[in-house]
């Protein structure tokens, strides 16, 4: 049997790692600790991590949910119109399924041109362009929901429909022809037909930073627009890729409104949603340079996050982008201008815990036990 040399190495660091994660589990794991106040915790697993044996590892000893970084999008699944390629989505979840944990599906429509495969807007959309938008959509969302659902209970319908800076819906290759309102209405109502019993979720980076008020305003309006027309919807997911949204921003982690914050989730629970934390990290780039200071400040910050959503009876889910540093998306697009490596995650680079997954238990801890 060949074996490669990166599977070697990555068996070398797994039994490096063996003493330490067996003591970590011995720990009541995050998941467990979720579980005990009836939330669900998880984090997100790319290809390219799920290689690595010892992460995995981490995750299932952490998580109770999981949700694919890249490999359910369109830009995955669809190397053209007529193609499905679930190999990388189907390792995934066939990995996360056997070791007992449950998937959320991210996402059915990324609704920005820039995140779609270019053959989209290149797409011969014919005579009616219209129905064949609808229908490359509907088959879209159809084939995927429908695919996994015996093991996917909630799903990402639609991602990131809106421009913050506008506040306005964004225009994509579908919605030109559709309308922006209807592409995001045609795919949820394509996905609870395909998947009767999953959560339909709107999902959205809106924050509860002071400089995120027009981007809030507008994520209520497109709910209230979907409950007014009958749209099938059950939840918002809140990314919380937490701190400030400027990577030069001179201090601190931004200014937050939390009075604004309470205001924007009351108005969504009052819609009767669910409200998950679909992406939580904490973006360091602001804070100071010596470890200790900035873990302790990201600690924090996360504990009165969490602790605000958890105070809201229909937050039941919680999920990181990522449980460790090692491969955390923040480290490639937004480096720290200092040089040094960026700490948004729970775990450190070599799978140490952090005084962020200390708040991220004690958070799940103090949860009241709501009803
Ligand atoms: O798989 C290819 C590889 O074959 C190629 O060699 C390499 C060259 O760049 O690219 C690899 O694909 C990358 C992929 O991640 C897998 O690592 C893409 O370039 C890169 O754009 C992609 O980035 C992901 C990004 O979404 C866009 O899909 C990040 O990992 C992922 O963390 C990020 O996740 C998003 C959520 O979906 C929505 N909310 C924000 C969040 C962070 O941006």
């Amino acid at each position: 049997m060949l074996v490669d040399r990166r599977t070697v190495l990555a068996g070398a660091a797994a039994l490096a790692l063996a003493p330490r994660m067996a003591q970590a589990a011995a720990e009541p794991s995050l998941a467990r600790i979720a579980q005990a106040k009836g939330m669900c915790f998880g984090s997100t697993m790319g290809l390219r991590n799920f290689l690595d044996p010892a992460y995995r590892q981490l995750n299932a000893s952490q998580c109770g949910l999981i949700v694919p970084e890249t490999e359910m999008k369109w830009v995955a699944l669809r190397p053209d119109a007529r193609t499905f390629d679930f190999a990388a989505a189907d390792r995934i979840v066939d990995w996360a399924t056997s070791n007992g944990m449950g998937v959320r599906g991210h996402t059915l429509l990324w609704h920005s041109e820039r995140w779609m495969p270019d053959w989209v807007a290149k797409h011969d959309y014919g005579p009616d362009p219209r129905k064949e938008a609808e229908r490359l959509l509907t088959e879209h969302v159809a084939t995927v929901a429908r695919r996994y659902a015996d093991r996917i209970d909630s799903f990402d319908v639609v991602n990131e429909g809106i421009d913050p800076d506008t506040g306005l819906l964004r225009e994509t290759a579908l919605s030109r022809h559709l309308g922006a309102e209807a592409t995001i209405d045609i795919a949820f109502r394509a996905a609870r037909e395909a998947a009767p019993r999953a959560e339909l979720v709107y999902n959205d980076f809106m924050t509860w930073r002071a400089d995120d008020g027009r981007h809030r305003a507008a994520v209520l309006r497109l709910l209230e627009g979907m409950k007014t027309r009958g749209v099938p919807i059950d939840g918002l997911g809140v990314q919380s890729h937490l701190g400030s949204k400027y990577s030069d921003a001179p201090t601190g982690l931004g200014q937050v409104d939390e009075r604004a914050w309470r205001a924007f989730l009351d108005e969504v629970v009052g819609m009767g949603l669910n409200l998950l934390v679909t992406e939580l990290d904490v973006h360091d780039n602001p804070l100071p340079t010596a470890i200790e200071v900035r873990d302790r400040a990201v600690a924090d910050h996360a504990r009165a996050y969490l602790d605000l959503m958890l105070s809201y009876p229909a937050c039941k889910t919680v999920m990181c982008w990522g449980l460790s540093d090692r491969y955390t998306w923040l480290a490639g697009s937004r480096p720290r201008p200092d040089g040094t490596p960026k700490r948004p995650c729970p775990y450190d680079a070599d799978f140490r815990p952090k005084p962020l997954r200390a708040a991220i238990a004690g958070a799940f801890g103090a949860r009241p036990m709501h009803g």
